[in-house]
């Protein structure tokens, strides 16, 4: 079966089930008409995420975004409600806020002074005398509030669709594992520390297939597992540790598996020592009383590879990573990456789990150099020779094993029915 649109006068996706053959054009990536409609029928249409509720902790609290092309202003109002504008001046465009987070009751626009309130209204013009008494009964010149905003347990998402489907029926098998991470708090999760921020020469859909890609883990991070091999006295080989991929529906997919490596909540290694064990065991134990064993047991062990189409990723794997990518262009992507942990971890804990954040999905950890590298590579072969990406590994089973792309294809398939749907 060949998947077209007229409107691209080619395939983007060949799939042949008698084959077991999943193919994807390489000029997905590199061509700057496919960005364009990405950003309108993926971007202008999905629900896409824009902050964690403890970054906002307080009244008159706000960050600054840029989510699928789009500037944002987030904050939190005095009376403590979460509300999120383009970031652009209704006067004559200009950015309204040029911090990155801060503590504010209002905003006041560089260019002409435009000042507007934490709700968004205009509060103040200069030379308000020369504008008509009634020029902003129909609020044009407030600042414009994105048509939906949503969050599912902490997690804050919008959509500039104002007819899209609600956030918790958008976000499908997705919520099975936010709910994983969120119940691994008794106080709720927070961000830990500050973003890292990089970028990358390769269009984004290869940071959205290369967070769900488990297979690439043996041969392009072979340091790493030699390290976990000898610090965490693990003797199984990676892939024979086992777990499962999903299709999650709407194309967020997700490998849930058991890795060698420990975990702040709740999974012991002998590197922690005994210190480490005992406090391991009481969280554990905390875990069995709130979820049962066998919850509690799933939570504590298995790690997971989470993406939520389009562009949001959750890894819990030895610490917990939230990341995000921007289609700067086709040949070039943004990437943001935070810790989130239990508000409740201190000590040596909180340790573990900003070592580990930054041990191994860091930019300068041990996979994330490795995946940039092999990613580059490919973006530019994309542009010296055009054909296709085989993602069929797993295709003809029925229950994907964990380093099958099963996920992969569920991010296409959902990317090619949003870009070739009816206008
Ligand atoms: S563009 Fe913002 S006040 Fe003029």
């Amino acid at each position: 079966m060949s998947v077209v649109d007229q409107s691209f006068r080619q395939p983007l996706l060949k799939v042949d089930p008698s084959r077991g053959h999943f193919k994807v054009a390489r000029s997905v990536f590199v061509d700057p008409k496919i960005r364009e409609m990405e950003l309108e029928r993926i971007f202008a249409n999905c629900w896409l995420y824009l902050g964690h509720e403890s970054e906002l902790p307080k009244p008159n609290d706000f960050l600054t975004r840029t989510v699928g092309g789009r500037p944002l202003l987030f904050l939190r109002d005095r009376e403590g409600k979460v509300r999120a504008y383009l970031n652009i001046c209704p006067h004559r465009g200009a950015t309204v806020c040029r911090e990155s987070r801060g503590n504010a009751k209002s905003f006041t626009c560089i260019f002409h002074g435009w000042t507007f309130g934490a709700n968004g209204k205009l509060l103040d013009q200069p030379g308000k005398e020369c504008f008509a008494p009634n020029f902003n009964d129909d609020e044009s010149a407030n600042l414009t509030p994105v048509p939906k905003l949503d969050e599912y347990r902490g997690f804050w998402f919008f959509n500039l669709n104002p007819k899209a489907d609600p956030l918790h029926d958008y976000l499908a098998g997705a919520k099975d594992y936010i709910d994983k991470v969120v119940d691994q708090s008794e106080k709720g999760m927070r961000i830990i520390g500050g973003t890292q921020e990089y970028s990358i020469r390769a269009n984004w859909k290869m940071m959205a297939e290369n967070s769900i890609d488990i297979y690439h883990g043996p041969a392009l991070h072979p340091t790493y597992i030699d390290y976990l091999q000898n610090t965490t006295g693990a003797t199984a080989p990676l892939d024979g540790l086992g777990g499962y991929a999903y299709d999650l529906g709407n194309g967020h997919g997700v490998a849930e598996y058991l890795g060698p490596w420990g975990r702040p909540v709740a999974r012991w290694i002998p590197l922690w020592g005994e210190g480490g064990k005992r406090e391991i065991d009481a969280i554990r134990a905390r875990l069995e009383k709130r979820f049962g064993p066998e919850r509690a047991k799933r939570l504590a062990d298995n790690s997971f590879n989470l993406l939520i189409f389009p562009n949001l990723v959750i890894n819990d794997i030895v610490s917990i990573t939230i990341r995000t990518f921007e289609p700067v262009s086709p040949n070039y992507m943004t990437v943001t990456a935070q810790c989130i942990g239990p508000k409740e971890e201190s000590g040596a804990l909180l340790e573990r789990r900003i070592s580990n954040f930054l041990e191994f999905l860091g930019p300068a950890g041990f996979a994330t150099p490795d995946d940039i590298e092999a990613i580059e590579t490919a973006q530019h072969s994309f542009g010296a020779h055009s054909g296709w990406n085989d993602v069929s590994k797993g295709m003809p089973l029925e229950k994907q094993g964990w380093m099958d792309e099963g996920p992969i294809r569920a991010f296409w398939s959902e990317w090619n029915r949003r870009m070739t749907a009816a206008e």
